[in-house]
Formats: C-alpha cells, sequence, structure tokens
C-alpha cells in the first residue's frame, strides 16, 4: 500500500466522536481527509476545520461538517502532512503553500499529528527548501532582509509564468538553507522580518509523528 496513505489511515484512527478536528493539506493530507469522510459515513460524528481551501473542498465533497474560528474556540486534533521531520518531532511545512493556515490550526489544537512517508525523516531539518508567506508589497526588501539573515539562496514561487499566490494572497519565498542548526532561533528571527507572514518551522508543535513504510510498516514518533 501507498506509505502516506498507511500513515494517514493510521492517524484517523484517534478521531473519536464529538471532536473538532483539524484537516491538513497535500497529498498525505488528502489520503487522511478520505479516510474522516468514510468514518463519517460510517457515524463518525465530528466536525472540521481545514488548513486550505483545496482541503474545505474535498472535505464538504466527503459530507465532512465544516465550521469556523467562530463557532469554536479549540481543536481537538489536527492531521498534517509536512516536508520533512526531525527526531524532536520538528517539522518543516509549506511545501503546497498553505503553511499559514496550517500553523494557525496547528497553534488552536490541543493535539498536532504530523502524518509522512518514510522519504521524510531527517537527521537535521534543512535540505528541503523552507518555505517563508510574505505579503506582495515590498517584496524586494522583504527579501533583502531575509537574505542577509539566511546568507542562502532564495526563489519566490512560481505557478506557470507568474508567482504563486496563497489562500490569504501572500507569496511564497522558498529559502535554500542547507541544514538549520538551531530552528528555534530561526523561526523567531524570521517572523521579526515586517512583510514576513509566517515560515514553516513548526517547532515543538507536534505531538506525535505518523511514518508509513514502504514494506507495509507503520511507526509512531513521539
Ligand atoms: C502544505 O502546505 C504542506 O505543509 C504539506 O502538508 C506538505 O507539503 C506535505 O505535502 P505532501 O503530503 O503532499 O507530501
Amino acid at each position: 500500500m501507498n506509505s502516506k496513505k498507511l500513515a494517514a489511515e493510521h492517524a484517523v484512527q484517534f478521531i473519536k466522536s464529538g471532536m473538532i478536528v483539524g484537516l491538513g493539506t497535500g497529498s498525505t493530507a488528502h489520503f487522511a481527509i478520505h479516510a474522516i469522510g468514510a468514518r463519517v459515513q460510517a457515524g463518525l460524528t465530528i466536525q472540521a476545520i481545514a488548513t486550505s481551501e483545496q482541503s474545505e473542498a474535498l472535505a464538504r465533497e466527503l459530507e465532512i461538517p465544516i465550521v469556523s474560528f467562530q463557532e469554536v474556540n479549540e481543536i481537538d486534533l489536527t492531521i498534517d502532512g509536512a516536508d520533512e521531520v526531525d527526531s524532536d518531532l520538528n517539522v518543516i511545512k509549506g511545501g503546497g503553500g498553505a503553511l499559514l493556515r496550517e500553523k494557525i490550526v496547528a497553534s488552536a489544537s490541543r493535539e498536532l499529528i504530523i502524518i509522512v512517508d518514510e522519504s521524510k525523516v531527517v537527521s537535521q531539518l534543512g535540505a528541503f527548501p523552507l518555505p517563508i508567506e510574505v505579503v506582495p508589497f515590498g517584496i524586494e526588501m522583504t527579501m533583502k532582509k531575509l537574505a542577509a539573515l539566511l546568507e542562502c539562496p532564495l526563489t519566490v514561487r512560481q505557478s506557470g509564468n507568474k508567482p504563486f499566490v496563497t489562500d490569504n494572497e501572500h507569496y511564497i519565498v522558498d529559502c535554500h538553507t542547507g541544514s538549520i542548526a538551531d530552528a528555534g532561533k530561526l523561526t523567531r528571527e524570521l517572523n521579526m522580518i515586517p512583510g514576513v507572514v509566517e515560515n514553516g518551522l513548526f517547532i515543538g508543535m507536534a505531538a506525535k509523528v505518523i511514518v508509513g513504510y514502504m514494506d507495509g510498516a507503520v511507526r509512531e514518533l513521539n
């Protein structure tokens, strides 16, 4: 079986009736939303908040009840994918461009479960280019400040021949940092730069990482 699907289906078992559930974004989260949809069809009663327009549309198709932050105080459990995960359960996210809503939903969640295939597990974060969500206004200045801090190649993510635009009308700058020695310090420094809305480092947020393997095994990292 597909190792992303294995991790996703394992994680969905942690959902119980009555929960408010955060729905992630990306191909692994897609499997999770389908598995949640199947459980809802079978009688699970939950309400969900999605981390992207795309995931919300899929959830609605599958008849998963969607609520907004106006209706709930807290999310019980969020299940989301990642681009890289280290052994301290620190994570890089945002390869799909949904990192801002993903971080808002994760930070409103009592528990965040990250679901990945084995290729995402690394000893140190940073081989995957770090996505940083920025306001289009003044992006040239924001990128100069990012370049001074990071001292690495930066690219504005493209969609066709135009910049990729997020669900919140921002751009994404992908930063080829290489190994990140102190991810906690870096996330604080990045978010101090005017024009930076959020960055893809999720530090100390995941309670559990579920890894699916090509040979059919599933492992929980706590
Ligand atoms: C979306 O912005 C991302 O954070 C995704 O969760 C991440 O890129 C993992 O995506 P896949 O599950 O498609 O690999």
